[in-house]
């Protein structure tokens, strides 16, 4: 059998791995900073969620979901994103009758049959967090903070959020905004590519965002979505405009921005890093005050994002943290194993060569692992009861009892 990765996966290792970590921890830091509380949903839920949810008509929901079916029939969908589950979570838990608001974060990999390319992958991971209850732009303005936070404890500080805001369902909105939009449409019908010609009618906002040049060309003189909005709407985006430059958060508006998820309203943004080029966010979000509603719950106003691990560890470069692992050589076998133990038990990062090659080899070994110290337990050391304790920077060497090796590490350790 000839074992082959599955196209768009990928195995994550060694300095992609310590990336990872470091972006988790960072975020971790920031999320509890602003109360937030971590939630796991399972890798799979039913293909309904999804569909209701995200959209039928959306690409994520058309094209892209891995589905599976159980042993009795039912639909599943591998998760293309966490939204819909959280809120799920919060439905089926009865989660809202404990508190008037709830703050969660989630890591955890996400799947969608898309083309992969640099950053994108069919499993990929993404950091996401949701905020329920707050119907006010206070809560639209937290998870701005949150992202530039995050962004500046992982040192990335070449950031742009671009901000629009799409309106709810009322019908002096959003609906009457897509009456004129299609209207628009119509008349440049010609220009448009053929995926556009297809969802002009009844997607037709996702046009504004299709990157093919004739359907840009076409839309830059479409009507805008934000002198569309119904009053709330343009109450609470420009509500949310001054607090953003109260707090002076850099951001752009962007009349193109709709997203490709169907359970957005009002605010959305997208929060781009210089590195990563245009065509790819670092991550996404935005209101869904009614995405509640659609799965049959009470209506619950919430907000929240989701960012691409995967991008994120392209552009970051993780703080070395200072270890000082110990390397123990010998030659015997359980001496030397068990002084491994004594150090591991006590907290010290220690190794040793499973194999028990020559003394030389083993050095060689120790020099190679970077060790800070090197314990010897050589033919004399034995005899004595003694550990020879090498310092790998100064060549310096001490004598120490066995019995009393490991306290005299831990105090060199914690000066
Ligand atoms: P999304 O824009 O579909 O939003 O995804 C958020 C981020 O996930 C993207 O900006 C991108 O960085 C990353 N991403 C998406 N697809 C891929 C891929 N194939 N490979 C690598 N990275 C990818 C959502 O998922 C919403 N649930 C965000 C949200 C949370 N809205 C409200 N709350």
């Amino acid at each position: 059998m000839k074992l082959k990765i599955v196209k768009g996966t990928r195995d994550i290792y060694g300095d992609d791995v310590a990336r990872f970590q470091y972006i988790e921890e960072k975020a971790r830091k920031v999320f509890s900073l602003y109360g937030y509380q971590e939630i796991r949903t399972p890798i799979f839920e039913s293909t309904d969620l999804f569909a209701h949810g995200v959209g039928e008509g959306t690409d994520i929901v058309g094209k892209e979901m891995y589905l599976l079916e159980d042993r009795r029939g039912r639909s599943l969908a591998l998760r293309p994103e966490a939204t819909a589950q959280v809120v799920r979570s919060v439905i089926t838990n009865n989660l809202m009758q404990q508190s008037s608001h709830l703050r969660f974060f989630y890591f955890g990999p996400m799947f969608r049959y898309e083309q992969p390319q640099k950053g994108r992958f069919r499993q990929f991971y993404q950091i996401g967090a949701e905020y329920f209850g707050v119907p006010t732009p206070d809560a639209d303005l937290e998870l701005v903070l949150i992202l530039r936070q995050l962004f500046r404890e992982i040192q990335l500080s070449e950031i742009s959020f671009h901000l629009n805001t799409i309106g709810c369902q009322a019908p002096d909105c959003r609906p009457s905004y897509k009456n004129k939009l299609i209207a628009f449409l119509e008349t440049h019908a010609d220009a448009l590519c053929e995926n556009c010609t297809r969802r002009m009618h009844d997607n037709p906002l996702r046009v504004l965002d299709c990157k093919n040049d004739s359907c840009i060309a076409v839309t830059a003189d479409a009507p805008k979505i934000h002198d569309a909005v119904c009053n709330e709407c343009r109450d609470h985006f420009s509500e949310l405009c001054h607090m953003l430059d109260a707090h002076h958060v850099r951001y752009s508006l962007n009349p193109r921005l709709v997203r490709g998820l169907d359970y957005y309203s009002r605010t959305v943004f997208e929060v781009f890093s210089d590195n990563l080029g245009a065509q790819n966010a670092a991550g996404g979000g935005g209101r869904y005050d009614g995405l509640f509603e659609i799965y049959g719950a009470k209506v619950v106003p919430a907000i929240g994002f989701a960012l691409g691990l995967d991008r994120l560890a392209l552009l970051t470069a993780p703080e070395k943290k200072e270890v000082k692992p110990v390397f123990v050589v010998g030659t015997d076998r359980a001496s030397v194993c068990k002084l491994v133990a004594a150090c591991r038990e006590a907290d010290i990062i220690c190794h040793y060569d499973p194999f028990q090659s020559s003394m030389k080899s083993q050095f060689r070994q120790a020099n190679k692992t970077g060790a800070w110290k090197v314990l010897i337990l050589g033919e004399e050391e034995l005899k004595q009861d003694l550990v020879s304790v090498k310092d790998m920077q100064d060549s310096g060497q001490v004598s120490i009892s066995r019995a009393s090796v490991v306290e005299h590490l831990k105090k060199q350790l914690s000066v």
